[in-house]
């Protein structure tokens, strides 16, 4: 009987060896432990055996089904993780699928969105996007441009000076990069200038103390007012649609000569009059001109060999046509309410 016992142990163990599958493992199970398996079977004498041969015999019993038992349960567990791997090698993750809980998603304010649309037109163009300090000398902001510390054309922009910094002041417009930029590129030039600019102003629906503005730059030989007239007539196109016509006037800034003050038909009556044009059909939205020889001079430019137009506009007017804004003060208010709109 004990050779019997034994017999049944290898021949479990040897057949636990092949089986990797876990329903026919269990099943093995069943044959060796089962009521009407192996062991109970090799078991079935004992009741006639001696008290002493029977303790025996029991103890080896024990023996027998323990062995089974570890020997099914490794078997168990070598087969899950063998069918685990084998799932997970047919499994794959796509690392460039979206991920499926929504955020909320943001954008570009107003003015930004603008901003680019303009950058995109002027580079098509052939112009350089460039930047400049929104913490101005004063003598970039308005010596170099023609406009000395005692010329009363000072007074055209109310402007913050910066405590404890003399000769600093909050940059007025973007004028001080004509001069920057002149130096830093040299000639000839195409570039704008994007960037904020700040006035002391008394706040209300139409005056902001912070504004944005692009300049327009270009130097070259032989660049002449049909040049700068072209550029305009372009922008205002873009801006306002191809029917556009565009005026231009004379006006003084101290560093452009000649002057002028550029104006677009309005787009809203299409030079009838109304209430935006204040009934005269057009709407201003440039300042431009032919850069002083002045100014050239302070940009390292020779005057008598090169010449070129500059121009500005602010965006916040253009931004607040566009969608129907009633009040300049919302666009730095940081009011979702207002800027979810967009
Ligand atoms: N810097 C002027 C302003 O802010 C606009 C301007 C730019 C005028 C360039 C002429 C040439 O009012």
């Amino acid at each position: 009987m004990k050779e019997q016992l034994q017999h049944v142990k290898k021949d479990f163990l040897h057949l636990v060896a092949k089986v990797t599958d876990r329903d026919a493992l269990e099943q093995l199970k069943t044959e060796f432990l089962g009521r009407r398996g192996k062991l109970n079977a090799a078991m079935k004498d004992m009741a006639s055996l001696a008290q002493e041969e029977r303790k025996l015999v029991g103890a080896m019993v024990n023996e027998v089904k323990e062995a089974i038992e570890t020997a099914y349960a490794e078997a168990i567990e070598m087969a899950s993780k063998a069918s685990l791997a084998s799932k997970a090698s047919g499994e794959w993750i796509d690392v460039t699928q979206p991920e499926m809980t929504s955020h909320p998603k943001g954008h570009l304010h107003p003015i930004t969105q603008v901003r680019e649309d303009l950058e995109d037109l002027f580079t098509s163009m052939g112009f350089i996007v460039a930047d400049g300090p929104q913490m101005e000398s004063d003598f970039f902001n308005f010596t170099a441009l023609n406009i000395p510390p005692t010329h009363p054309a000072r007074d055209m922009q109310d402007t913050f000076y910066v405590k404890g910094h003399e000769g600093v002041v909050m940059r007025t417009h973007t004028s001080p990069v004509q001069i920057r930029g002149m130096r830093e590129y040299g000639v000839p030039l195409r570039m704008i200038v994007p960037g904020r600019c700040f006035r002391n102003e008394a706040t209300d629906v139409r005056h902001e103390h912070t504004l944005h503005q692009i300049e327009g730059v270009v130097v070259d030989r032989g660049i002449s007012f049909a040049h700068l007239k072209g550029v305009l007539e372009a922008v205002g196109k873009h801006l306002y649609g191809q029917e556009t016509k565009i005026r231009l006037r004379p006006k003084f800034y101290p560093f452009v000569e000649p002057g002028v003050n550029g104006e677009v038909t309005c787009y809203l009556c299409k030079g009838d009059g109304c209430r935006l044009c204040k009934k005269s059909g057009w709407l201003e939205v440039f300042g431009a001109g032919m850069i002083h020889p002045n100014v050239l001079r302070e940009g390292g430019v020779d005057p008598q060999t090169h010449s070129g137009f500059a121009f500005g506009f602010g965006l916040m007017r253009l931004v607040m046509l566009k969608y129907g804004i009633d009040d300049i003060r919302l666009f730095e208010s940081g009011d979702l309410r207002f800027l979810n709109q967009f």
